[in-house]
């Protein structure tokens, strides 16, 4: 089963979305195998957006995303990086289809409110950031012998 790292940034959190966004992946039926509230520092914000540095927007992101706390989340499903990126919308929630987190709640690109994965070798990485092997629980839903 594949992970994915979910960070429910400072403005959905800000805005009381962050319960919405949890239930969406949720009821998609993934799984939560760990979770945490942080206040990211710019070191952490950094190293997780470090593929943007150099950037135009790069200060700008790491700004945003040190402004107030993010909820941290790891989803464990078939496909969930992609499946997630699915969910997500668009980086910018202008374009991004109604029915998507980012459509339905966005406007700006720089407020896209959730952050997903986009690969499995960055989805490694990112949970390996945020939390420690013994944060991620590894246990079963009798739920998923109807989801699978
Ligand atoms: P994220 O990493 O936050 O999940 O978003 P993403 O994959 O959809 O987009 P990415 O290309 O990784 O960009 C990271 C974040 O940088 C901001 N951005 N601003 N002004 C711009 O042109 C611009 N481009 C990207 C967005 O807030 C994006 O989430
Ligand atoms: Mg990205």
């Amino acid at each position: 089963m594949e992970r994915s790292l979910v960070l429910i940034k400072p403005d959905a959190v800000q805005r009381g979305l962050a319960g919405e966004i949890i239930s969406r992946l949720e009821k998609k039926g993934l799984k939560i195998v760990a979770m945490k509230m942080l206040h990211m520092d710019k070191n952490l914000a950094q190293r997780h957006y470090a593929i943007h540095k150099g950037k135009a927007f790069f200060d700008d992101l790491v700004n945003f995303i040190t402004s107030s706390p993010v909820i941290a989340i790891v989803f464990q499903g078939k496909n969930a990086v992609e499946i997630i990126r699915q969910m997500m919308g668009e980086t910018d929630p202008a374009k991004a289809y109604r029915g998507t987190i980012r459509g339905d709640f966005g406007i700006d690109i720089g407020h896209n409110l959730v952050h997903g994965s986009d690969s499995l070798e960055n989805a490694s990485k990112e949970i390996d950031l945020f939390f420690s092997a013994e944060e991620i629980f590894n246990y079963e839903r009798e739920l998923d012998t109807w989801i699978y």
